[in-house]
């Protein structure tokens, strides 16, 4: 595997990987991997012959100083899964290399960035859009893998690609969970050991709002009421917001939508560690 740590030899490494036919995958990450990253790339190394993983703490995506400065960083440890997981490149590089000079260009995703995260967090798909527009063009890879635990994102980027023309694929990969549910996340790490015994309370009112949704009985409102109630019981627990959204436009429902997703989403702080996680209901 080969570490690369500038824009010009990410450059040139997937320029030839492109000549000689290869495919080339990329798999964005922001480090202190885990099993969630591990299986993008995984899934990127058995359709490309070239894999392209990059790891960058992007601080233009932090609305809060705190969580840039605490995201655990270990690319040590991370290089050292990479490669058995079938990454041929890691892309490393250092905030001067990807932002040369500040940006001036600003991203405006509508509707679909007045929700949810991008409501919460204001200029986090700003900060995201930018490295994930940098990271195409320096990489130009044929396929581009993404989690489903970011919901909001992927709808984000696939917009992007859209709107500008990216000649690529994306590939949306399922959440993946620990074994108690608590989906995996870097900031996890972070979670002192009563915050983590109850995290998995998180995963369980998306499964009860799920079982409500099913059953059609109530309106998303009351879904909503109910999921609030049940983690209000959870004091180490502070809900951020709970929404049930169409999962294709991410806009709040007040009815059932025939024959359309519904996602169930939701943000929390425990332990001082803000966590996110959904459920997409067909
Ligand atoms: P990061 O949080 O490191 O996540 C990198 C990729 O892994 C994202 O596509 C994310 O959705 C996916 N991922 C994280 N946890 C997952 C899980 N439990 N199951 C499946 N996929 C999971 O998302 C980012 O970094 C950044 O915003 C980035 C796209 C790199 C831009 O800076």
């Amino acid at each position: 595997m080969e570490i690369l740590n500038t824009a010009a030899t990410l450059q040139a490494y997937t320029e030839k990987a492109r000549r000689n036919g290869q495919r080339v995958g990329l798999v964005p990450t922001m480090g202190a991997l885990h099993e969630g990253h591990l299986q993008l790339v995984r899934a990127a190394a058995q359709e490309c012959e070239v894999v392209i993983v990059s790891i960058f703490v992007n601080p233009t995506q932090f609305n809060n100083p705190d969580d840039f400065r605490l995201y655990p960083r270990l690319p040590e440890a991370d290089a050292a899964l990479l490669a058995p997981a079938g990454c041929t490149a890691l892309f490393l590089p250092s905030v001067e290399e990807m932002y040369p000079q500040p940006t001036v260009l600003r991203f405006d995703f509508g509707a679909l960035e007045r929700v949810m995260e991008g409501e919460h967090r204001p200029g986090h798909f700003n900060g995201v859009a930018t490295v994930v527009s940098k990271l195409f063009h320096l990489s130009r890879p044929h396929r581009a893998y993404f989690g489903q635990k970011d919901l909001q994102q992927v709808a984000i980027v696939r917009q992007l690609i859209a709107d500008l023309s990216f000649d690529l694929n994306l590939i949306a990969f399922p959440t993946v969970r620990e074994a108690d549910g608590l989906a995996m996340s870097s900031r996890n790490r972070r979670l002192p050991a009563e915050a983590r015994a109850v995290a998995p309370q998180l995963y369980r009112a998306l499964q009860l709002a799920e079982q409500l949704v099913q059953a059609r009985q109530q309106s998303p409102l009351e879904v909503q009421a109910a999921v609030e109630d049940y983690l209000r019981a959870e004091a180490a627990i502070t809900l951020e917001y709970f929404t049930v959204v169409n999962a294709h436009t991410l806009q709040p429902l007040t009815q059932w939508p025939p024959d359309q997703p519904v996602a169930l989403c939701l943000a929390a702080h425990l332990g001082g560690v803000r966590l996110i996680d959904n459920i997409v209901v067909q």
